[in-house]
Formats: structure tokens, sequence, C-alpha cells
């Protein structure tokens, strides 16, 4: 695909749609929305704009067809398969002026939003009204919920309450052609003709850009009870995972770290625990619910289950600054990587009892092609981030030999039933491995949606599709 270059006429054509003072092109604007979170990659927006309305995006998207200019939409930037990077540089729309929670209907249990607000913000405006939004992604704090809608993001509760999908239930969309849609209905069932609104969910900003969620919500659970239980082998822990569920347990969280995600991120974050030397890997368990004694009853059950796996003495987190330390260690495992070493991050997910053998394949691999990983991840999802070091891998071996080796590790995904992307997508940093996902007649039929949605390909081009 042949793109323009935005001339200094289309630029006064976007001041007049959104007025001056939101469109920028200076050196400093260009450095900070040329990154997103995924790795160190970086790309030039030519222009940056920041609209606040859906109109306003249309007549931005009828300029960008019929001038051929790419347009990359963006959330929070905090996106980790590289969705938000321009790579052919155009314009990045950033949605950031989009950060109203329109309403909150108690009377339905829904809320409308903007998909520039922050999923902590939305989270604690429905708390205050006795309801929940359950996707927690790891950046709840920074990251937009456009951005959560875009990925189909998910975080430690999706085990138990799902992921953004399971709460979406219909969506204003700007079309790259122009026209504003809505997507479904406001409705908790619908047989109504396809489901767009679906479609829409995780299609990582290349058919639409979002401007209106409706989103379902549901009753907050008033209590948690979280424990850490440490264990002498990673694999054992994995192999505990699936073992609780079958005892009729269904935790709201069920993460695994391994010792040196631990290790780095107390180096990282002002949280301490002790870690004997033998210990390989955590499970940090929640449960949650408004009944003390029965969540009691379950945590006396897990621990049941985990010593059956020979687990080391468990903790149990007695007060809400202990259980926020515990979450605070979790949640920042990703940054803590990122800080102390060069990494690539694939995000595997297998069928949950798969994750024993998916972890040792993962390490397997590792071993044939020399490179050391750090995993962690939403066990109780199957779901496992495995970040992969650089340390002392040469140019040859990290450019050439590591992606064959990636190859592989996503191959034993697929075979034990699973794919190669869970939560973070596929964006510009996986979808040179969609063949091992897709047959070419699969494929062909997600490309055949983009064109229909995107005759001209203008919409954050080059992502998902080789
Ligand atoms: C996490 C992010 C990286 O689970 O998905 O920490
Ligand atoms: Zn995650």
């Amino acid at each position: 695909m042949k793109y323009n270059k935005i001339t200094q006429n289309v630029i006064l054509q976007l001041e007049a749609i959104v007025g001056k003072e939101h469109v920028y092109y200076d050196d400093e604007n260009i450095k900070h929305y040329a990154h997103d979170e995924t790795e160190d990659l970086k790309f030039n927006p030519e222009v940056i704009i920041k609209p606040r309305t859906a109109q306003e995006i249309s007549n931005i998207m009828i300029i960008c067809n019929h001038e051929s200019i790419p347009v990359t939409p963006r959330g929070a930037g905090t996106g980790l398969s590289g969705g938000a990077l321009p790579v052919f540089g155009g314009i990045i729309v950033a949605m950031e002026r989009f950060n109203s929670i329109l309403m909150i209907d108690e009377r339905n249990l829904q809320a409308t939003v903007e998909p520039g607000v922050i999923n902590q913000v939305f989270q604690e405006a429905v708390i205050e009204k006795g309801l929940f939004y359950p996707p927690d992604p790891a950046s709840m704090g920074s990251c937009f919920l456009g951005g959560n809608l875009a990925e189909n993001s998910g975080g430690p509760k999706a085990v138990k309450y799902g992921v953004t999908k399971d709460y979406v239930l219909n969506l204003e969309v700007v079309l790259p052609t122009g026209e504003i849609i809505w997507t479904g209905a406001n409705v908790l069932k619908n047989s109504t003709g396809y489901n767009l609104t679906q479609l829409l969910v995780g299609s990582e900003g290349t058919l639409g850009i979002i401007t209106k969620i409706v989103f379902r919500l549901i009753p907050y659970p008033m209590q948690t009870l979280l424990m850490l239980v440490p264990f002498h082998s990673a694999e054992v822990a994995c192999e505990a995972v699936s073992a609780v569920f079958r005892a009729g347990i269904t935790p709201s969280a069920m993460e695994f770290m391994e010792r040196d995600a631990i290790d780095w991120v107390m180096k990282f974050v002002e949280v301490n625990i002790e870690i004997k030397d033998s210990i390989q890997a955590h499970l940090l368990i929640e449960v949650d619910g408004n009944d003390v004694e029965v969540l009691m009853k379950d945590c006396e059950k897990i621990s049941e289950v985990m010593y059956g796996f020979g687990c080391d003495e468990i903790l149990f987190a007695d007060t809400v600054a202990q259980k926020e330390n515990l979450w605070k260690m979790r949640r920042r495992v990703a940054e803590a990587v990122r800080s102390h070493a060069i990494y690539k991050e694939e995000d595997t997910v297998v069928p949950r009892a798969e994750l024993p053998l998916l972890l040792k394949g993962v390490k397997e691999i590792g071993k044939r092609y020399g490179f050391r990983s750090v995993c962690y991840g939403h066990a109780g999802d199957g779901n496992l981030h495995v970040n992969i070091i650089r340390e002392q891998l040469s140019d040859e071996e990290w450019n050439t030999k590591l992606p064959l080796g990636i190859r592989e590790i996503f191959e034993l995904c697929v075979g034990l039933g699973g794919t190669i992307s869970g939560e973070h997508g596929i964006g510009w940093v996986q979808k040179g491995y969609m063949d091992i996902a897709f047959s070419e007649k699969e494929i062909a039929l997600q490309k055949g949606i983009k064109n229909l949605f995107d005759p001209n390909s203008i919409l954050n081009p080059g992502k998902m599709f080789v």
C-alpha cells in the first residue's frame, strides 16, 4: 500500500476540524507518540490530533481516505504488541479527550463511557455505586478502556469473571470510511444479526475507532482473601493450578510467578518478602465473595490441594496493606523486567491443564536456542507471559535465530490446543506468526473483513497481518 505524506494543506484541514490547539507536530510530541510500551520500538507519526467528538473523527477519516494517509488510533499507549505504533507515519488519533463516564445506569447495571477513561477510574466510579467492572489489566492505573477493548484485555480477575469482551454490550464506532455506527443494543441477550460488537472487540483498532462503550456491570463482591504459595519447582506449581478448579473452586485470581520475576520486582518496588533459596516459583491465589466464612473454607480447600503438590509454607495476607503489597508485586513484574533487561515478551495461552507442558516446553526450547526466559502470568487461564531476556545474545542470535525459537514456542502452544496471544494482541510484533494459528483460508476471511471495513487500508495499517 502506498501512502501519501501529510501536506500543509491537510494540516490546515485537520486544524479546521478540531481546532489548531489540538493538532501537534512538534518534535517533543512526535517523540512521545512514536512508541507505546512494546519493547524498544519507535515509529514517528507526522501529526498527532486530539479530537473530542465522533463527528470530528468522521471528518478526519474522510480526509485521510481521500488523501491516502494512514491513521493510527491510540489510547494511553500501554499496549504490548505495538498496536498504537504509527508504522507508516501519518496521523495518530489520540483519544485522550474522550474521557467522560457518560452514565452509570444503576437500574440496569450498565454504564456508558468514552474510550479515553482510565480503567481504574471507571472501576472506582462503579464501586461507589456497589457495582463491579472486573477486567483489570496490570496497567489498570493508566490504560484506557478503549485500548482494553481494542486488545480484548484480560488481567488477574479474568479467571473468574472473564475478559473485556464479556462486559461489552454495544459500541459507537467511526468507520474508516467516515460513517458513524452502533454495533448492537444495550441488552444482555441479542440474537439479532452478526455480532459486530464482538467483531470490534479485539480488532486492535484496525476496523473502526470506538467512541462510546456500553458495558454491563455486576454487583461488587465485598470480601477477598489472598494467599501466596511457594513451590520448589515451577512445573509443579503449574500442575497445582488446574487441580484447584477440579476441586470445585474458582478463585478470583490464580497468578504464577517464576523466581526471577519476584526477585526482579522486589529490586524494582518497595516490597519485601522472605523467600527461601530453594523456592522456584509462587502462585498468588485470591478468592472473593460476600461471606468471609465461605471464603475461609475455600482457602482451606485450596491449601489442601497445594500441600498435596508439596508446596512450602503458605503466606496468608492478613492486612489490607499486605494484600496491596502482594498485588503491587505481581502487577509490576512487566515493568521490572523491562527496566532490568532487554527482552521480548510473548503472551502464550493454552488450555489450563496443559500449562505444565507449556512451561516445560518453553524452557526446553530456550535451552536449545540458548536463551533464558522469565515466565509469569495468569496461570488459571493457562495464559503465560514468556519474557525472553537478551543477555549476551549477539545481534545475529537475537534477530535471526530467536524468531525461530519463538516460532517453536507458538507451535507448541497451538499443538497443545492454545494460541499465540491471550490478551496482548498481535499488532506489529506477532503478525509474522499468524500462520501458526490460522490456515490460509482463515486468514483470507479475516483480511476480507478488514477490506470490507477499510477498503483503502488507512486505519492502523501494518497490524495483525503480514
Ligand atoms: C501482566 C501484563 C503484562 O500480566 O499482561 O502483567
Ligand atoms: Zn497479563
